[in-house]
């Protein structure tokens, strides 16, 4: 295991050696990469240049190779599948107007196309008491009632995707929550027409999508993996 790291780790400084030679990568007195941030679970958590100051050793026309010190993080460079910056999961479901019109395919394509990876999905039909736990922060409006019967009227799709922005973006490409003011282009705009039918959730924002993925999902429901698309949906230049 602890070759297979070095070993990693060595293609990994060759390849970003050779790259600084050629590209001029590493500027007099400073090192500048963009490199993904790995966690201790050697997940890609964020992606932020990395300014390495020099200390010494620099030569009036660049780094002396031997005095290099980058930060363990950019070893793991060549070696990481996609170089995406802080991913996400969010929870959408598409309410049963939206199932019941047959809307279901047309939704899952436009987060597929985006390039957001499904993690988790299944169809459900939700008991009222589920149905107040998820919009228990409206439990104050006059709609209140009328939206958890129909949220437990029929089956509901229940998905969690992932991607870089896609708490913040997912809302996006819903659209606003009255469809009449939705923008075209959007899921809401182009699909719905009334805000009492307007087709599907997302999460709207952070604690809110954790909140909502564990309500909705088990953690053995939620499946981790690469996509074979991630490594042309991300990446830096
Ligand atoms: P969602 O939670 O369903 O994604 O919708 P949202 O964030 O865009 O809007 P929110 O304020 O959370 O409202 C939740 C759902 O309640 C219904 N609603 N009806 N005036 C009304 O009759 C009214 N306002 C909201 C909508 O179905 C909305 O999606
Ligand atoms: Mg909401």
């Amino acid at each position: 295991m602890s070759s297979q790291i070095y070993r990693a780790a060595s293609r990994s400084v060759r390849a970003l050696l050779s790259a600084s030679r050629n590209s001029g990568l590493f500027s007099e007195g400073r090192a500048i990469a963009a490199a993904p941030v790995t966690s201790f679970r050697g997940r890609l958590s964020t992606l932020a240049p990395v300014y390495q100051q020099a200390e010494a050793r620099s030569t009036s026309r660049g780094w002396v190779s031997g005095a290099l010190v980058l930060p363990a993080a950019v070893y793991m460079l060549q070696d990481q599948p996609a170089q995406a910056a802080e991913m996400e999961r969010t929870f959408i479901a598409i309410k049963p107007d939206g199932v019941q019109r047959g809307l279901v395919a047309e939704i899952i394509d436009r987060f597929e196309r985006k390039g957001y990876k499904l993690v988790a999905i299944k169809l459900v039909i939700p008991t009222k008491d589920f149905a107040e736990k998820h919009y228990h922060d409206l439990k104050e409006r006059p709609f209140f009632n009328g939206l958890c019967n129909f949220l437990s009227s029929g089956p509901v799709l229940a998905m969690v995707w992932e991607g870089e922005g896609v708490i913040k973006y997912g809302r996006k490409l819903i659209g606003a929550t009255d469809p009449q003011k939705s923008e075209p282009g959007t899921i809401r705009g182009d699909l719905a027409v009334v805000v009492g039918r307007n087709i599907i959730h997302g999460s709207d924002g952070p604690e809110t999508a954790k909140d909502e993925i564990s309500l909705w999902f088990k953690p053995e429901e939620l499946v981790s993996y690469t996509s074979n698309a991630e490594k042309w949906v991300y990446g830096s230049n």
